[in-house]
């Protein structure tokens, strides 16, 4: 089974990433994983989404061999970050490749407040018009992520881990 994991966040100390590490520890023996390289997609332009560079064509190979999509998304100002919503713009144009395909969406922020705001934009994009995706009914929000997760993608606060492990074994058992 293949589950591409998208993290909305391009940073190198991005707090996101260190969930996506914990993905890759705890499931890579498990299904395949892969990870979108969110960093090389360009703004969306419609200009250019007819004849697109190279790194659109192949993000839309991600997604057409994904059976499944782990979204886990930062908030930034209230939302989802700037790439983010770049990205599921070029998703709705051309080649849905996000229409009908799974998504369980999670992510962290440092407040208190857990990416709540950021994941009902989220799920309200996804479910959109031109994007059609089809988002898992179980989402995951983590509030002070900075203290949960450490570099290496080890989950140190035991009920975070519980609930990861929980929401990804349902939406692995959803796809088959
Ligand atoms: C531009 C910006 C805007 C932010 N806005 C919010 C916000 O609206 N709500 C929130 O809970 N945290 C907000 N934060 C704090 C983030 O939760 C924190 O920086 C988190 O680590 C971001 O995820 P990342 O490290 O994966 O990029 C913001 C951070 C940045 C850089």
């Amino acid at each position: 089974m293949n589950i591409l994991i998208v993290t909305g966040s391009i940073s190198q100390q991005s707090n996101n990433k260190k969930i996506a590490r914990w993905f890759d520890k705890n499931y890579g023996d498990k299904v395949t994983l892969t990870h979108l390289p969110l960093a090389d997609v360009p703004m969306y332009n419609m200009d250019i989404e007819n004849d697109p560079p190279q790194a659109i064509t192949e993000m839309r190979r991600y997604f057409n061999e994904a059976d499944g999509v782990v979204m886990i998304t930062p908030e930034y100002n209230y939302s989802i970050p700037g790439v983010l919503k770049d990205l599921l713009d070029w998703t709705s144009r051309v080649e849905l490749v996000l229409k009908g395909k799974p998504v369980f969406m999670l992510g962290g922020s440092t407040g208190r407040f857990a990416t709540i705001r950021a994941q009902i934009i989220l799920k309200q994009v996804l479910e959109s018009a031109g994007v059609m995706a089809r988002v898992f009914d179980r989402s995951i929000q983590i509030d002070t992520v900075h203290q949960k997760f450490n570099d290496e993608g080890d989950c140190l606060d035991e009920q975070t881990e519980k609930y990861l492990k929980r929401g990804m074994d349902e939406f692995i058992a959803s796809l088959s």
